[in-house]
């Protein structure tokens, strides 16, 4: 089965994943799906090994789905908290990753508030690295995570209909997503306003885009809607958050465009009332939210697996 080795050490972006690594990636999370859902949910294939989580940015749902997908897998797993570490001290990034190296970890789970900072990092140390988010760039476990979920949900991802909506501009699990759902055949529509859509963005990337939200959901299989990233934003971008809600807000007359059984999503941290509707947002049938941070801790210990099975094999 194909999995990610070398030229591969690491998992920086979608971008550098061949399809048939993405395949294998989502076939092994599959598989962790079931595990997850035992009572007994150790396996022993990464004991031994030491997994470090560097968050640079805060993170809740993500950092807690790596410790768990470390754990469950048997690795020792180690959380940095940036704020009472040397960063803090004006210690560089490349200090730092060669401090950790020092310390002999087997993989470096990273978040980092810049674009291109993961990449940077993981030129520095000996171990596998994780990208699990860097500026605006990637988000790459997001995506297979977001992939995995469509998948189980509507048993295939070639030839459907995927809205992504929002604050395209400021979003890393925008661009991840972009990547994978059509390298793996989905009809990718950007929706947003024009002061949330990156420069340059169009058919070129083998998307579609809309400034208005009914247009733009008109027949779509999957709504996938982002947060409105204000930390990301420098000035303002959208004239005020109720008129936001008004004319990009996921509703239920929104949704209506969209096929009756689509599927509403959200990478989360979610703001009711700004980017959804609460109610839709809870909706058991429709909304896939929390499938999805299911889904996360699988995706997250498959790529873990593959990263480190050269190790195994060497052993
Ligand atoms: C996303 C992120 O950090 O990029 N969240 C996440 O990882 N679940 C999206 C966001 O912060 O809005």
């Amino acid at each position: 089965m194909a999995t990610i080795s070398a030229p591969h050490r690491h998992l920086l972006g979608i971008a550098s994943l061949a399809t048939e690594e993405i395949e294998a990636l989502l076939e092994t999370a599959d598989g962790f799906v079931d595990l997850n859902r035992r009572s007994d949910k150790k396996l022993a294939l990464l004991r031994g090994l030491t997994q470090i989580n560097l968050f640079f940015e805060s993170s809740t749902r993500t950092r807690t789905s790596f410790e768990l997908a470390g754990k469950r897998l048997g690795a020792d797993v180690v959380n940095m908290s940036v704020g009472a570490s040397a960063i803090k001290k004006g210690e560089t990034l490349i200090d730092t990753a060669m401090t950790l190296n020092a310390m002999h970890p087997d993989v470096l789970v990273v978040r980092h508030h810049d674009s291109g900072a993961v990449a940077l990092l993981a030129r520095h140390v000996r171990c596998a690295v994780i990208n699990a988010g860097d500026g605006t760039h990637e988000h790459p476990t997001q995506a297979l995570l977001d992939a995995l979920t469509i998948r189980r949900r509507r048993g295939r991802i070639a030839g459907l209909t995927v809205a992504i909506c929002g604050d395209i501009a400021h979003s890393r699990v925008a661009r991840s997503n972009i990547l994978l759902l059509t390298r793996l055949g989905a009809r990718v529509r950007l929706v947003a306003p024009p002061t949330l859509l990156p420069p340059g963005m169009g058919p070129q990337y083998g998307v579609e885009l809309f400034h208005d939200m009914r247009a733009g959901l008109e027949g779509a299989d999957i709504v996938m809607m982002l947060r409105l990233q204000s930390e990301r934003m420098q000035g303002s971008f959208v004239p005020s958050l109720r008129e936001y809600f008004r004319f990009f807000g996921l509703t239920w007359e929104k949704l209506a465009s969209a096929r009756p059984d689509a599927l509403i999503m959200h990478p989360g941290p979610m703001n009711r009332g700004v980017e959804i509707d609460g109610v839709v947002a809870d909706d058991i049938d429709r909304s896939a939210i929390l499938d999805q941070v299911e889904m996360g801790v699988a995706v997250r210990m498959a790529c873990l697996d593959h990263l480190t099975r050269h190790l195994r094999e060497a052993a």
